[in-house]
Order: structure tokens, then C-alpha cells, then sequence
């Protein structure tokens, strides 16, 4: 789907410049380009940066809670304590 219409530029590729490090809006725009016309696009760019952030903390928070089942020594799908070791 296209984001921005003055530019030609996808959503796939507004996604790209966000997973390259791209954090704002503006960031986006000197990826990419998406944004440097008109600015009807700009709701659209900050929502998918928006959408990424929040995956961003989904995937953190994964990452968190597996190291923390670790460190209680629990398995990772059932919570259940594993064995001590003998
Ligand atoms: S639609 Fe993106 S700048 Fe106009």
C-alpha cells in the first residue's frame, strides 16, 4: 500500500527506514522521502512508527520475561520449575 502519494513511497519501505534506525517522522522523510510533499502523510508515517515502537516493546518485554523464567529456572512454556540439579 502506498503511504505517501507526492513521493510513491510504500508502506513496506516507510517500514524498512523505521527498522533502519529511522525514530521520527522527519528521520523517516530523510530515509525514504515519505513525507516531503504535501504532509498528508504524515499521520500515516507517525502511526507506523507508532505500530513499531510498540512491537519494539512486545518483543522487549518476550525477551524480558524469557531471561527472568531463566533466571528462576522455570520452563519457558509450562512455568514449571525444573528439576535441581543433582
Ligand atoms: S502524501 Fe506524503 S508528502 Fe504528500
Amino acid at each position: 500500500m502506498i503511504v505517501c502519494l507526492c513521493q510513491g513511497v510504500s508502506e513496506r519501505v516507510v517500514q524498512t527506514a523505521i527498522r533502519g534506525g529511522a525514530c521520527t517522522r522527519k528521520e523517516v522523510t530523510n530515509s525514504c522521502g515519505a513525507g516531503a510533499g504535501c504532509g498528508g502523510c504524515h499521520g500515516s508515517i507517525r502511526e507506523l512508527l507508532t505500530e513499531a515502537k510498540a512491537e519494539e516493546r512486545r518483543e522487549l518485554a518476550k525477551v524480558e520475561n524469557a531471561q527472568s523464567r531463566e533466571d528462576k529456572g522455570t520452563h519457558p512454556l509450562t512455568g514449571v520449575l525444573f528439576p535441581a540439579p543433582a
